[in-house]
């Protein structure tokens, strides 16, 4: 099983998004039996929440059934995944503090290196925003999903 993790800062909004698409992705393409994926964050403001109510609105727009309970990132997460995609720059920065050798830094990049459409930007964070930053949040990580799941089932060939 190759195991995905993604990570943002509360667990809310950007992350448990990404989860949904992706698992989505992975159930329409087959390949559950192959892939998994799961999110954190690295802040501890919202442990045990459910989606924030605008994420889970925009999920539904987008055919998506959000449910995920927020959970804190851990230094365990680096050994137990295979592929880890942060957000921004600042959640990279926060997981670079548990690398313990090249091993752990190699299984993490950045989720808008997948972004066919700017590959070095930060993936924004919604949560102070407009109702119409959920939507760009939404394009960005759909985008980048497709990306990400072209690379993993590449990695089986
Ligand atoms: P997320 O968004 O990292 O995409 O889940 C945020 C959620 C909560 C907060 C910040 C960002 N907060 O400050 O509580």
């Amino acid at each position: 099983m190759t195991k995905v993790l993604f990570v943002c800062l509360g667990n809310i909004c950007r992350s448990p998004l990404a989860e949904g698409i992706f698992a989505k992705m992975i159930k329409d393409n087959g390949l559950q039996n192959l892939i998994s994926c799961d999110s954190c964050g690295t802040a501890a403001y919202h442990i045990g929440s459910q989606p924030d109510s605008r994420t889970v609105a925009n999920a539904k727009q987008n055919g998506l059934k959000l449910s995920h309970q927020a959970r804190q990132f851990d230094g365990s997460d680096l050994d137990e995944f295979d592929h880890i995609l942060v957000m921004d720059r600042a959640n990279y920065e926060e997981v670079r503090q548990f690398f313990l050798g090249e091993e752990h830094a190699e299984k993490v990049s950045l989720m808008r290196n997948y972004d066919p459409e700017n590959k070095n930007a930060d993936v924004p964070d919604p949560y102070f925003g407009e109702a119409d930053g959920f939507q760009e949040v939404y394009d960005i990580l759909h985008r980048s999903c497709r990306e990400l799941l072209n690379k993993v089932v590449g990695n089986f060939n």
